[in-house]
């Protein structure tokens, strides 16, 4: 049955999604002087959306955090190999500018595949700057390492999500970020934002720290949609970023206003 008030379905609607929070954090108060409780209930009563820009390209990433709004950073190997970034030494300083320029969270992306090489490698990318996230593919190996990370206080994200139980056991390794591909999703016909729809129910309903990182974002839909479901972080284009200031009545209407004042004002 659809929501009267915002018209999704149970599992996506607002009030369901408001109803669980509500729920998590009566279930906190009793106990706040606990230190992690009052941690927990901060992170659900003040926790504005985050928006990371998917790039490693160093003149965008500057624009955004220029525009004011730019909280963080992805990158992935097909990225870094887009700007030509080639060899450790040159992917480390590349990371480092990237830190240099953004205030937190830059999520810098693992090679290897086995647990050995993951941990060493995303030691490595931690070294850099304080600001990095150890991205880690969601393999047997990555849960294992996202584990082990977490337990030595290193954040990672958890990347190439495509189901709700993906999602659920990186969270139970302790992953900070997950990363759910929306995108790829709808390029095979499956419904990438009710995956973010599913993995908010279930993170509400255990008070899992780990935050959604809404990723593959194709355009504004996709964005606003995540922030109406509750996604923690939004990772996209510069494009569709920039893309949000735009409406046809916005531009009309200036041209209308500065007409108007010149008439009178020469
Ligand atoms: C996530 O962190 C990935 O870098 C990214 O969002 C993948 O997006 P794509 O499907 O547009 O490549």
């Amino acid at each position: 049955m659809r929501c009267s008030v915002c018209h999704f379905y149970s599992r996506r609607c607002s009030l369901n999604m408001v109803a669980g929070k509500k729920q998590r954090i009566q279930s906190l108060v009793p106990n706040f002087q606990n230190p992690s409780n009052l941690l927990a209930l901060q992170k659900l009563l003040n926790t504005p959306m985050k928006f990371f820009i998917d790039t490693a390209n160093l003149n965008e990433i500057k624009e955004a955090y220029n525009l004011g709004v730019l909280d963080g950073v992805t990158t992935n190997p097909s990225l870094m190999a887009k700007e030509g970034i080639a060899g450790p030494e040159k992917v480390k300083a590349h990371y480092k500018a990237i830190c240099n320029i953004v205030d937190n969270n830059v999520s810098a992306e693992v090679i290897a595949t086995d647990f050995d090489n993951i941990i060493a490698e995303g030691k490595e990318l931690a070294k850099i700057d304080d600001k990095i996230v150890v991205k880690v593919p969601m393999i047997k190996d990555g849960v294992k390492a996202i584990k082990k990370f977490s337990s030595e206080g290193i954040r990672t994200n958890c990347t190439l999500v495509f189901t709700s139980g993906q999602a659920l056991l990186a969270a139970k390794a302790g992953a900070s970020y997950v990363s759910p591909f929306i995108g790829r999703l709808d390029d095979i016909s499956q419904d990438g934002l009710e995956l973010i729809a599913q993995i908010r129910l279930i993170y509400n309903n255990y008070g899992y720290q780990t935050e959604i990182l809404a990723a593959s974002i194709r355009h504004t839909m996709h964005l606003i949609k995540c922030a109406e479901i509750g996604s923690d972080v939004v990772t996209c284009p510069l494009k569709v970023i920039t893309d949000l200031l735009n409406h046809p009545l916005t531009d009309s209407g200036l041209a209308k206003f500065l007409a108007d004042h010149k008439k009178v004002n020469g």
